[in-house]
């Protein structure tokens, strides 16, 4: 079959159908919506012709053997699960773009080295808070005491929601694959930001991607009758959860000037209720940086206000390390080959950073690996309204399938 530009859109427009809701694509990892649009992908992959196998956490690996069986895989891929209300084409157009770029190579005859296509499990980290699950699985990066400990908003653990997808936390050693294996690793995603919109690039080389921090932090006030509480008696938590979000907001801002961001994009407040005021809060905080010492300053910094607001306030802080990854460079060698694909294909392309986090960068652990991304309309992603133009993601194609040309013939 002719893997060709309406075809590619009629497989992402399928895809969405997995989880649409009205204000975008609810397909949470290792959800039962996630398995059924993995289970439509395979049957892609298996017209195609790949051999498929699911490892110990779910990544799926569609292979193609080349002339030597021996040599190692050039792969490619990305994910399908998506945030709550997320959009068609974060994580999707890596899958089918390199499906059909490994369609399109099965057709000039065999390679010398294999092709893999790899679909990602649990790349988001918006169900457990934990995020790139499958790729750290497979680079041997498991933090499985951390996994242990996840939950998901309805309270269902980790280890019991992989157990739904048939899979055993205890397992999870034997997806890790020895770096002989692969020999490159090339994913294709959209920007997620408005970079090459604005300087009309149709391509971004990655060079280095930023790495999340992440923190759950719980302010404890005293609970009490919204009612007959004086003001000046009250130490209402959420209150200062406020103040905290505030001074994270400001640090942000300030530390923007490195590339470095923050975000609190999740509260609980409890009991939550309209005649309560508020005992405790948690909430959670993620910073992104490509520039470490940035990172490390803005950690601080946060820290700093937590302690000095609380001690204002009168209420408790506890503040939890969930995670701290460094950012990761991209392989110089498949940099300046993409680079190299773009100038013969006359694409107009740039270097960029990934301000998102990707499985690229735990890759990066095991193979020499690069990424190439396509624009994103008005840099909008995490949204139902992302959007991405057919003709930019074939031409993210194109590149892609040359790239992994070259390194795999
Ligand atoms: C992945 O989408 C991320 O949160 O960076
Ligand atoms: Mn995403
Ligand atoms: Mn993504
Ligand atoms: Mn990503």
């Amino acid at each position: 079959m002719d893997r060709s530009k309406e075809w590619v859109m009629n497989e992402i427009e399928k895809i969405s159908h997995f989880g649409k809701g009205p204000r975008g694509i609810t397909r949470l990892a290792f959800s039962e919506t996630a398995a059924g649009a993995q289970k439509y992908v395979i049957s892609l992959m298996e017209e195609v012709g790949l051999t498929i196998t699911i490892d110990q956490i779910g990544n799926i690996i569609g292979r193609l053997e080349g002339k030597d069986e021996s040599l190692p895989a050039v792969a490619t891929g990305s994910h399908l699960d998506t945030v709550p209300d997320g959009g068609k084409y974060d994580g999707v157009i890596g899958v089918i773009g390199g499906l059909v770029a490994i369609s399109r190579l099965k057709a000039k005859g065999k390679l010398t080295h294999p092709l893999e296509l790899i679909i990602f499990a649990c790349e988001e980290s918006s169900r457990f808070g934990c995020a790139t699950v499958g790729s750290k699985a497979m680079a041997g990066l498991a933090n499985i005491s951390e996994w242990r400990k996840a939950k998901d908003q309805a309270g269902l653990s980790f280890a019991e929601a992989i157990k739904q997808q048939q899979l055993d936390i205890e397992r999870i050693g034997e997806a890790v694959r020895p770096a002989e294996e692969i020999k490159a690793f090339v994913e294709l995603h959209i920007e997620q930001g408005r970079v090459l919109e604005k300087e009309e690039k149709k391509i971004g080389i990655v060079e280095t991607i930023a790495a999340p921090t992440r923190l759950k932090i719980k302010v404890e006030g005293v609970a009490a009758h919204s009612g007959s509480t004086p003001m000046e008696e009250r130490r209402d938590a959420l209150v200062s959860a406020s103040m905290i979000i505030l001074a994270i907001h400001e640090i942000g801002l300030e530390q923007s000037k490195y590339g470095t961001v923050t975000t609190v994009g999740m509260l609980n407040v409890y009991p939550g209720a309209i005649n309560v005021i508020p005992g405790v809060v948690e909430m959670w905080v993620d910073i992104r940086g490509t520039n470490h010492e940035s990172t490390i300053e803005c950690l601080q910094d946060i820290k700093d206000a937590i302690s000095t607001i609380a001690e204002g306030q009168e209420v408790g802080a506890s503040i939890m390390l969930l995670s701290a990854e460094k950012p990761v460079t991209m392989n110089k060698d498949i940099m300046s080959l993409i680079k190299k694909v773009c100038v013969e294909k006359r694409v107009p392309h740039q270097m960029i950073h990934s301000r998102a986090g990707h499985d690229a960068m735990n890759l990066a652990y095991l193979a020499p690996t690069g990424m190439i991304f396509v624009p994103s309309q008005n840099g909008v992603s995490h949204n139902g309204e992302e959007h991405t133009e057919i003709d930019e993601i074939m031409s993210g194609i194109d590149v892609l399938t040359e790239t992994l040309l070259q390194l795999a013939k």
